[in-house]
C-alpha cells in the first residue's frame, strides 16, 4: 500500500488524538489476570491492537468491540500458548508472558518481532520473571516460562529501565505470593496507566512513575473499567507535522505533561505554545532554530519521536545534532529523507542535520512505524509529490491517518494496489 502526498501546503487547524498504542498493548494483555468482565475505552483502532485482540481471542479471551470501547472477559479455560503467526509479528506479544505465567503457571509466546530498529532482545523480561520464580527457556521459536507452583514476590533489579520488562514484571507480580520491588523501573506514562488499570481491577501497585515500584501480590483480580491515556507519540507527530509549515496547530484530547520533553525542545527551536486543559496550540514564525536532541528513557526525549523530530529539523536554521541512545539502529529514515532533499550525515548513533530552505517530493519507502511517520512529515513539507511505499507500517500505529491529515488541510490519499504499467 502507498500514501501519495501532494506536499508543500502548510497544515493548520485542530486534530483529536487517539488512545495510546503502547498503553493499549500492555493493558489488553493485563486482562488475562482478571476474572470478571473488563471494559477498556479509548482503544485506538490500529493494526497492532487488532493483532493483540486476535492473540487474546486465540488464548481464550472473549472480545467484543464497540467503536473505541472493548469488552473483554476470560470465559472458560485459558490456553498458555500464544498463536505463532500473529504472535511473531508483534513485539508486544511478549507482554503476554507475565500475565500468562502468573495466571496459569505456564506461558508459551513466540519470540517477538516488531519494528526493525535494532536487535531488541527480551533478556530483561526473562530475568525479571526468573526473579519471581519462573523457569524460562526458548524452544522451537517459543519463549517458555514455567512456574508450576506459582510465582513468589522478590526484588527485581533491571539493568536498564526497559518499558516492556517493567510491564511484564508488574503483571507477573500482581498475582505472586508476597511483595515484589522493581528497582530501576521504567517511568513512562504507559507504565502509570497500566498500574492504574490493574489497581482498578483490584491489584496493589504503588510507585508507578518512579524508578521503584512495589507490588503486593493478591489472590485474584476482578475486571473493571478503564480509559486509556492519549497517545503522546501521536500527539508529537501531529505537532511536528503542523509546525513544518509554521502552524498554528492544535492537538486536542492530550495530556500536556506527557509531551513536555518534546515541548521543551520545540521551545528551544523557537516554537510558541498555549497549553489549555487537554489542548496544546503551537505555532512558529519563520524557520526553526537548530537544536541538539538526545533520546533517553522518560522523562527524556522519546526515541519514538526521534525520526519525526529529525524531519522537523531538516528545515532548521543551522546545524542540529540528534543522538539516539535507546536503540542501536534507529536511523532508517536518514537515507529516505535525503531523497527529499534533507542534508544529514550519520556517524554511529548520531545524526548531524544541516538545515536547508526547501525539500522536494520523491518516492520513498517506509520500513517501520515511526520512520514512516518521519517520511510523512517531511513529505507534507516537500514541494511536489511524495509517494510513500509501505503504508502498512504506519497503519500499525496511526488511527485514520489520511483523514486526520486531510482535516489539517493536507492533500493525501491511499493507493491500495500499485498499478503495474506494462510497456510494449
Ligand atoms: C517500548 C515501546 C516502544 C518504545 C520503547 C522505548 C511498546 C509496545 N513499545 O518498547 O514503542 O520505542 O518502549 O521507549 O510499549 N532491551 C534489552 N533487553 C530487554 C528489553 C529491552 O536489551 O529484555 C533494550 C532494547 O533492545 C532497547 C532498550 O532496551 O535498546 C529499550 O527497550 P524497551 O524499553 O524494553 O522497549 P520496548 O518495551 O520493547
Amino acid at each position: 500500500m502507498q500514501l501519495v502526498i501532494e506536499g508543500g501546503r502548510p497544515l493548520s487547524g485542530e486534530v483529536t488524538i487517539s488512545g495510546a498504542k503502547n498503553a493499549a498493548l500492555t493493558i489488553l494483555p493485563a486482562v488475562v489476570l482478571t476474572e470478571g468482565e473488563s471494559v477498556l475505552a479509548n482503544i485506538p483502532d490500529i493494526a497492532d491492537v487488532r493483532v493483540m485482540l486476535r492473540l487474546l481471542e486465540g488464548i481464550g479471551v472473549a472480545v467484543e468491540r464497540e467503536e473505541d470501547r472493548i469488552r473483554l472477559e476470560v470465559r472458560g479455560p485459558l490456553n498458555p500458548e500464544v498463536p505463532y503467526a500473529d504472535g511473531k509479528q508483534l513485539r508486544a506479544s511478549s507482554l503476554l508472558l507475565g500475565p500468562l505465567v502468573a495466571r496459569l503457571g505456564e506461558a508459551r509466546v513466540p519470540l517477538p518481532g516488531g519494528c526493525k530498529i535494532g536487535s531488541r532482545p527480551i533478556d530483561l523480561h526473562l530475568k525479571a520473571l526468573e526473579a519471581l520464580g519462573a523457569r524460562c527457556t526458548v524452544e522451537h521459536g517459543y519463549v517458555i516460562a514455567e512456574a508450576p507452583y506459582g510465582l513468589h514476590g522478590g526484588p527485581i533489579y533491571l539493568d536498564f529501565p526497559s518499558v516492556g520488562a517493567t510491564e511484564n514484571a508488574i503483571m507477573a507480580a500482581v498475582l505472586a505470593r508476597g511483595t515484589t520491588v522493581i528497582h530501576n523501573a521504567a517511568r513512562e506514562p504507559e507504565i502509570v496507566d497500566l498500574a492504574t488499570a490493574l489497581n482498578r481491577f483490584g491489584a496493589k501497585v504503588v510507585g508507578a512513575g518512579t524508578d521503584v515500584i512495589r507490588v503486593r501480590g493478591v489472590d485474584g483480580l476482578s475486571g473493571g473499567e478503564h480509559t486509556i491515556i492519549p497517545d503522546r507519540i501521536e500527539t508529537g507527530t501531529y505537532l511536528l507535522a503542523g509546525l513544518m509549515g509554521g502552524g498554528p496547530i492544535t492537538v486536542r484530547h492530550v495530556i500536556p505533561t506527557h509531551v513536555e520533553p518534546l515541548l521543551a525542545k520545540l521551545e528551544e527551536a523557537g516554537v510558541r505554545f498555549i497549553v489549555e486543559g487537554d489542548q496544546i496550540r503551537a505555532w512558529l514564525e519563520g524557520r526553526p532554530k537548530a537544536v541538539q536532541v538526545k533520546t533517553l528513557p522518560y522523562p527524556g526525549f522519546p526515541t519514538d519521536l526521534q525520526p519525526q523530530m529529525t524531519s522537523f529539523l531538516l528545515l532548521a536554521e543551522g546545524t542540529s545534532i540528534v543522538s539516539e541512545r535507546i536503540f542501536e539502529d534507529r536511523f532508517g529514515h536518514v537515507d529516505e529523507l535525503k531523497r527529499l532533499g534533507g542534508r544529514i550525515k550519520t556517524e554511529g548513533r548520531t545524526a548531524v542535520i544541516e538545515g536547508v530552505e526547501r525539500l522536494t517530493g520523491a518516492p520513498v519507502t517506509a520500513t517501520d512505524l515511526r520512520q514512516g511517520a518521519s517520511l510523512v512529515i517531511a513529505g507534507l513539507a516537500a514541494e511536489g509529490e511524495t509517494v510513500i511505499d509501505g503504508l502498512e507500517h504506519l497503519d500499525r500505529g496511526y488511527e485514520r491517518l489520511e483523514e486526520k491529515l486531510a482535516g489539517l488541510g493536507a492533500r493525501v490519499y491511499r493507493v491500495e494496489e500499485v498499478e503495474e504499467r506494462v510497456w510494449v
